[in-house]
Parts: structure tokens; C-alpha cells; sequence
């Protein structure tokens, strides 16, 4: 039988639905008391504590039933950036979690939350910021990259160092940007969430388990086209190892949503003589939505 009474916030006829429904919950458990005696006044239910225990999500339950049944309707637009996580030094020594259960039916704030408290991996511990996304949650182009850099770790916003620049000009050439929504807006997210230490390469495992936060993310945006920026976004999304120069000029899909295969643009500051190359990827990415 499912046990779901670490869950406060369930009544008891939503515990046994769920329980009817073999239906895992994920909630931090509660820390072990430390005193034998309860405090002179306890709040009668406990409130989300402002800054979470190293172990705890930034919100919690992720997976309560009514969001898990709400309809995947997007939060206004632009998404703020997430809360801070706890500290590394407060989180070296702890075991890592799992990811939360349901995030294939969270809305926008219950993913940004399971996102926030994630300890999927061990880049939770050495991140500042976890990096959600930004941009219109409705916007017909989303773009995807691998991982938050130093300024975006800060920051908690996905490309806003040198590269984020590049990109927003890109943007800005086919008259779209961060800020904007509809056909001028973009939604902006990466394959990991969280920062490799020392802007390493992802790894397999990180990629895995950062992987479904993007396919809801995905599903709720709904793009008419994905444009993928780089190596590893390219190849977690069409899980190919094939190089980008190979799969570029082509329509893939990703979830069914057609996808454009283009050079990172951390690559090309490094590689100016290829910025031809990506502005022809723009331009199939918009004949492609034209074509949606
Ligand atoms: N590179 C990326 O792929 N994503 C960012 O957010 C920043 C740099």
C-alpha cells in the first residue's frame, strides 16, 4: 500500500485515491525530531520553510494530485528565475535524491519547483542556481542548449554570458527574442539544469537524468520548431552520435516537433567563418514553421 502519510498536505480521501491508484507520491520526508518534546507552538500544518533544508525540494509535494491532474496550462509568460538551492557546503556530504515521480503530468510551476529542490545528480551540489528556462512559455520557437556557464549559474537564467548575446542576436535577426511572445518570442532552455563544475562536458547519466524535466518542458511549450544548439544538445535530443555537420540541413523530430540542428554559439565566437552556416539553419527553421 502506497504511504503517503509524510505528505501534509493530502487529505484523507486524496490519500486513498491514491493509494486506489497505486499512485507514488514524492514528498521530503520530514527530518528526525531532535528534541522529545514538541515545540510550545506548532503551526498546525507546517509551511514551506523560506530557506529548504539540504535535503528538501524548494516545494513540496511535486507530485500532489491536483497537479498531476491539472491540465498542462502554461504559466504567464516570461517564467521567473527559479529559487536558489541550498549551498554547496551544506549539500556535499548529503546522498543524492531521486527525481521527483509525475513529471511527465507537472504544470509549469510544479516542474520549476521539482527543477528548484532536484538532487538527481551530483551537479546539485555544486551549483548556485538551478537554470529552468526563459522566454514566452508559448512561443512558436524554442531553443535548446546544454548547460548553464558560470554567468548563468549566477544568474539562474539560461544564455546570458558571451554566448547568450550571440544568441540573442541571432534572435534578432529573424525578429524574435527572449522577451517576446508569439511569433516574435522564444522559449530558451538547456538539456542540464544545473551547471557542470568547471563547464566540463555533461555526462551520459546527468543527461539522463535531466532529460525529462526537458520533454515537459517540451510538452507544455509546444513549439512549431526546436532549434538545437550545439553537440550535446543535438545528440541528447536525436540520440544519434552523429556530428552536427552531418545533421544539419535537415527536419528532425523531437516528441514529434520538428527540430533544426545548428552550431553552438559559444562555438561560433570561436569560429566566426561558420556564422554563415548557422544563419542558413534560421533560415530553415523559419520555412519551417511557415511550412507548420
Ligand atoms: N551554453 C549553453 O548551452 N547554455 C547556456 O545557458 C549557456 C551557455
Amino acid at each position: 500500500m502506497t504511504d503517503t502519510s509524510f505528505v501534509p498536505q493530502l487529505d484523507a480521501r486524496q490519500r486513498a485515491m491514491l493509494a486506489e491508484m497505486g499512485v507514488r507520491v514524492w514528498a521530503p520526508k520530514p527530518p528526525p525530531a531532535v528534541t522529545a518534546e514538541p515545540p510550545a507552538v506548532a503551526p498546525p500544518v507546517a509551511a514551506a520553510p523560506a530557506t529548504p533544508p539540504p535535503s528538501a525540494p524548494a516545494a513540496a509535494p511535486i507530485a500532489a494530485p491536483a497537479a498531476s491532474r491539472a491540465p498542462a496550462t502554461p504559466a504567464a509568460r516570461p517564467v521567473p528565475a527559479p529559487a536558489a538551492a541550498p549551498s554547496a557546503a551544506a549539500t556535499a556530504a548529503a546522498p543524492l535524491g531521486l527525481r521527483p515521480v509525475g513529471i511527465d503530468t507537472m504544470d509549469w510551476p510544479a516542474l520549476q519547483a521539482a527543477v528548484a529542490g532536484c538532487e538527481a545528480c551530483s551537479l546539485c551540489r555544486s551549483r548556485k542556481n538551478t537554470v529552468f528556462g526563459v522566454g514566452d512559455t508559448q512561443a512558436d520557437w524554442m531553443v535548446i542548449g546544454e548547460a548553464p556557464g558560470e554567468n548563468e549559474d549566477l544568474q539562474g537564467e539560461p544564455f546570458v554570458g558571451a554566448a547568450g548575446q550571440l544568441l540573442d542576436n541571432m534572435l534578432r535577426a529573424v525578429g524574435r527574442s527572449r522577451s517576446g511572445s508569439g511569433e516574435q518570442g522564444a522559449y530558451i532552455a538547456n538539456v542540464l539544469k544545473c551547471r557542470p563544475p568547471a563547464n566540463r562536458n555533461p555526462q551520459p547519466q546527468e543527461v539522463a537524468q535531466c532529460e525529462p524535466y526537458l520533454a515537459r518542458q517540451v510538452a507544455l511549450v509546444q513549439p512549431k520548431v526546436i532549434i538545437a544548439m550545439g553537440r550535446f544538445a543535438v545528440q541528447s535530443l536525436l540520440q544519434t552520435s552523429e556530428p552536427i555537420g552531418r545533421l544539419r540541413g535537415q527536419v528532425h523530430r523531437y516528441q514529434g516537433v520538428p527540430v533544426i540542428v545548428t552550431y553552438h554559439p559559444a562555438y561560433l565566437l570561436r569560429t566566426p567563418g561558420d556564422k554563415g552556416k548557422a544563419w542558413a539553419d534560421l533560415c530553415l527553421a523559419m520555412e519551417t514553421v511557415a511550412a507548420e
